[in-house]
């Protein structure tokens, strides 16, 4: 319906969003936030007076309330939104509201908004939806009704954040110590951080966010923003002299990656805000919503062997074997053969792009394996690395015009690999060909999906022109042609590890894998900031070495096998070197896993905020509150010993829990254990007193954990 009032209110899972289009401006939001329950028209609009600043001397740069698409021509000092020009003019549009739609339904309530600017011959929809759970998403597309094309060099997209949110924190990281959390004061100014690699990076940025001083995982209240997107991109927060803040994000075009011919038109990716009263209620909404989407995976998630650790490039068709019968003992029901199984490939330094079945390696083809792994119970996958070819590989010397290359020759390797530019159909066509035949013939019922190399001066051939949006788009093309040949395929998104975790990525992909690091102390880190936006089902967690192929570190079993619990459970170790109590223990744990992943990954991930970095508390309590299982880790040396009483969040307040320590186990190392866990059948508490009080934690030492099972009385 077309709206009588120029001032809209969104409602849905706890959050409102009121936007003005009033003075057919384009949308500016008066409120982001909790729900405000029913407001008539009248108090929508005054709010909107309300939400008017004191103007001394100049109306220009004060544009309050906040733009979602920010205009110079309306005040903007800040971050424009729409960056773009016809051959040197046209570039600062001023779109004027043609059109406004408000859509209400029982899962989505969205406001669409058409405008235009007739003088720039330009279009602009911009919308703007609450999901039921609570998150906020808005997209803009941008349309060209001139005779000449017009060239997009940004489109930026944001929400305000009230003057209450004083802080600032995203993450940085590396290989194998992805999503670090970085904190700042939101200071006048712009803080900006780039993916410029051709995906998100392991240095991404991940979601900016910005709360009140100090928000934790329980209190404070917080925004974030997140660009579905895998590509080049930005996320920025941004406060201005004027005193607006607004966290931003969108897409980094090359030059000329984003022209619309006459009569074309480009959308943004979605740009993501959630917020809530700390981080884990800010996350709840995101899970929620991704839970609920028909293409979420519903079945148990089968628990994995992934050969990587295990074997690297030593394939040979009875290790592999006698590996899959060890994880089928285990109770493994996914195997994952991981890179080295094509034509040549016997390192890193050869043969991506050639992706036949190395005949020297596996003379009857893998079939055999596959077939055992099926005859096991599991069903079978393997690794691909499709966006990429090594110069040394048939696939580059039949086609070098196939290699990215901006003028200069395919430029610097990184792991000696290049980058193959998809947009080539014929590039295309042979990868998805070559894939699909892999797959058909082996039955594979899930692709491990790597992308080691960023994606640098990544040209066109012959033309040089650059080409790294066009990638982006192709990968998700290839992503969702192979699911649509093959349906029931999964896709595990993986980048040198967590190198490409995103809501763009994650919309045709069923896991991704977080970081190459299975060290568990590292781990839990990573894995903790990995949930700001993946739900844990989603979220690759393995039993590793012993001692860290990464870091040389070394863990106990059961310390190893406690951190990989809670999300798609996998194992990458080689289990053919274990004694046998260690597969009796792995056995053990898997069956842990199996009997609770239905709460694991349905339930809400909640961390408590304890006054002791040293200690961990964090765990998945069930929607309806009637179940929750915790993980206390100790990761440093207590200052204080025994370590205290430690409240247990997200419970029902109203309702008496059983609490046990369990252990699919005997625990390794010198725990000290409080009398309450020698309690056979556990003691019962009402959940305010758990949440409040807490209970006394297990004395352990570094790198050591306990469980908690709860269930309501
Ligand atoms: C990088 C990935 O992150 C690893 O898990 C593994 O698949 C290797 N690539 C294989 O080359």
């Amino acid at each position: 319906m077309t709206v009588e009032t120029p001032v809209v209110h969104l409602r849905g899972g706890g959050t409102s969003l009121v936007v003005t289009t009033s003075g057919a401006r384009l949308p500016r939001v008066l409120h982001w936030g909790p729900d405000l329950g029913d407001l008539t028209d009248a108090d929508l609009a005054t709010m909107e007076t309300t939400a008017s600043p004191a103007i001394g001397d100049s109306a220009v740069t004060y544009p309050q309330p906040v733009p979602v698409v920010a205009q110079l021509a309306e005040g903007w000092l800040g971050r424009p939104g729409v960056v773009g020009d016809r051959s040197g003019a046209h570039w600062a549009p001023r779109f004027v509201v043609d059109d406004v739609v408000v859509e209400r339904a029982s899962d989505i309530q969205r406001l669409r908004v058409a405008s235009s600017d007739d003088a720039y011959a330009l279009t602009l929809g911009v919308e703007l939806e609450v999901l039921a759970s609570g998150l906020v998403r808005v997209r803009a597309e941008v349309g060209n009704r001139g005779g000449t094309p017009y060239e997009v060099r940004a489109l930026e997209l944001g929400l305000p954040v009230p003057p209450t949110a004083t802080e600032l924190c995203d993450l940085a990281g590396r290989w194998a110590l992805e999503r670090v959390p970085q904190r700042r004061p939101f200071d006048v100014g712009t803080w900006v951080r780039e993916s410029r690699g051709g995906k998100p990076g392991l240095e991404h940025a991940f979601m900016m966010l910005a709360g009140e001083q100090g928000f934790a995982n329980r209190s404070g209240r917080v925004w974030g923003v997140h660009l579905g997107w895998s590509g080049n991109h930005a996320l920025v927060a941004e406060r201005t002299p004027a005193g607006s803040r607004r966290l931003s994000g969108g897409e980094l075009p090359w030059p000329g990656e984003l022209v619309l011919e006459p009569g074309t038109s480009s959308t943004t990716p979605w740009l993501y805000g959630s917020w809530g009263e700390g981080l884990d209620d800010l996350s709840h909404r995101v899970h929620r919503w991704m839970r609920s989407r028909p293409t979420h995976p519903r079945a148990p998630r089968p628990v994995l062997l992934n050969t990587w650790e295990a074997v690297y490039f030593q394939h040979d068709l009875a290790t592999l074997e006698r590996l899959a019968e060890a994880g089928a003992a285990v109770g493994v029901e996914r195997f994952v053969l991981d890179d080295g199984w094509f034509t040549g490939r016997r390192d890193d330094t050869t043969s991506l792009g050639d992706w036949t079945v190395d005949s020297t390696v596996w003379p009857d083809g893998i079939d055999a394996l596959a077939d055992r792994v099926r005859e096991l119970g599991m069903d079978f996958g393997i690794w691909f690395e499709p966006e990429m070819v090594n110069l040394d590989s048939d696939l580059a010397r039949n086609h070098p015009e196939w290699v990215f290359d901006a003028g200069h020759g395919p430029g610097m390797a990184s792991r000696h690999q290049h980058v193959l530019d998809l947009a080539h159909p014929e590039a295309y066509r042979h990868v998805r060909d070559a894939m699909s035949e892999v797959v058909d013939r082996l039955g594979v019922a899930y692709v491990k999906w790597d992308h080691n190399r960023y994606l640098l001066d990544a040209g066109h051939t012959p033309t040089g022109r650059a080409g790294v949006r066009e990638q982006t788009l192709a990968a998700y093309a290839l992503m969702a042609e192979l699911k649509e040949r093959h349906p029931g395929l999964e896709i595990e998104s993986c980048a040198s590890g967590g190198g490409r975790v995103d809501l763009g990525v994650l919309q045709l992909t069923d896991r991704v894998w977080a970081s190459d690091c299975n060290d568990p102390h590292d781990r839990l880190e990573i894995q903790r900031w990995t949930r700001l936006l993946v739900p844990p089902e989603l979220q690759g967690t393995h039993i590793g070495a012993r001692e860290s192929h990464t870091t040389h570190r070394v863990h106990p079993l059961d310390f190893r096998a406690q951190v990989a619990l809670w999300g798609h459970l996998g194992i990458e170790t080689n289990l053919l070197e274990a004694s046998p109590d260690e597969l009796d223990e792995v056995r053990a744990w898997v069956a842990f896993h199996q009997a609770h992943r239905s709460l694991l990954h349905s339930g809400d991930v909640v961390h408590a905020d304890l006054g002791d970095p040293a200690l961990r508390l964090e765990g998945v309590v069930a929607t309806d509150r009637s179940e929750a299982i915790f993980q206390l880790a100790v990761v440093d040396r207590p200052i204080t010993w025994p370590p205290g009483r430690v409240a247990v969040p997200g419970l029902d307040p109203e309702r008496r829990y059983r609490v046990r320590q369990v252990s699919p186990v005997e625990r390794s190392g010198s725990g000290v254990l409080p009398p309450w866990t020698a309690v056979a059948e556990g003691v019962v508490l009402p959940g305010v007193v758990l949440s409040q009080v807490g209970i006394e934690a297990t004395s352990l030492d570094p790198d050591r954990g306990v469980l908690w099972h709860l269930t309501a009385e």
